[in-house]
């Protein structure tokens, strides 16, 4: 077998459609829309990307898969302009009230999918293209081409290592399969069959959370499951528990053991 018979898009495919946790539809995004935005809004997360983005002030920005404005919102501040683009509405809407809320005038929100036509929907090319834990794609290839295409100077990416942001022991303590489907590795290899040498650093989070109390806690670990039967949700308060230490009445310190680590894949064009 040659490297080169290898298809990575194959690969990822086949990969999604084994993952545990499958959000596919615009509706799925909406209903968690409040939620993502109280946990990932302001997270140590942001910082990092930024850190290593180095955005400059005379960049337009497309961010794509922008959710509620993790970085939109930030880098509205640092740059020229931000399209935010994201099939979901009730993420724009969160996005919408933090910019109304914030006076800022430079963010262009746009309801828009991956797979949709952007040039019907007049998004330009932009400096630089973004996108942001948002690789929910089908078909990884022209979504990677796409950003590439809109972008005049640089692309950033960032997309999970292994497991992500999901706690693989968390899933065990409840005695369901789970599988965090493909990570970064499949997007480099495919990058590099596409002729793009992407440079890799990673954003790993602290392993350890402050929560003001224990229910915040409990919130911060029940995203990654759905339907809990009533013993589920008994297993999940106990995990909780297990890894929980009250520094005080309005602290509450969470200890996990898998840490969150992300890829930061860019590219200049
Ligand atoms: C995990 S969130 C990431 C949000 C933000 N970029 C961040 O890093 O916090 C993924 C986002 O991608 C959006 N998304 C998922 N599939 C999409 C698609 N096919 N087209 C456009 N947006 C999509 C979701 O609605 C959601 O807002």
């Amino acid at each position: 077998m040659q490297y080169s018979d290898i298809n990575w898009n194959l690969i990822w495919q086949e990969s999604r459609r084994k993952k545990s946790w499958k959000k596919k539809k615009s509706t799925d995004w909406d209903r968690r829309a409040a939620s993502f935005a109280k946990r990932n809004i302001n997270s140590g997360y942001v910082d990092s990307f930024l850190d290593l983005m180095q955005p400059q002030k005379h960049w337009s920005v497309l961010d794509v898969g922008c959710g509620p404005g993790t970085l939109a919102l930030p880098l509205a501040e640092r740059v020229k302009s931000v399209t935010a683009v994201d099939f979901s509405k009730a993420m724009l809407v969160e996005l919408q009230s933090r910019t109304a809320q914030e006076g800022i005038a430079n963010i262009q929100p746009v309801e828009a999918s991956w797979t949709d036509d952007w040039d019907m929907l007049s998004i330009p090319r932009h400096d630089v293209a973004i996108s942001s834990r948002s690789l929910a794609v089908q078909d990884l290839q022209a979504a990677l081409l796409k950003l590439n295409n809109y972008a005049t100077k640089k692309v950033f990416i960032a997309d999970k290592v292994g497991s992500g942001p999901f706690d693989p022991e968390l899933f065990s303590s409840l005695g369901r399969p789970f599988d965090s489907g493909p990570d970064y590795i499949v997007t480099v290899n495919l990058l590099y069959q596409m002729g793009i040498h992407a440079k890799i650093d990673y954003i790993e989070l602290e392993q350890s959370k402050v929560f003001v109390s224990r229910d915040e806690a409990v919130e911060a670990s029940r995203w990654m499951l759905e339907d809990l039967t009533a013993e589920e949700e008994k297993k999940l308060e106990s995990y909780v528990d297990a890894r929980l230490c009250r520094v005080d009445d309005n602290q509450w310190l969470f200890q996990r053991r898998t840490p969150v680590k992300w890829a930061f894949i860019s590219w200049d064009k």
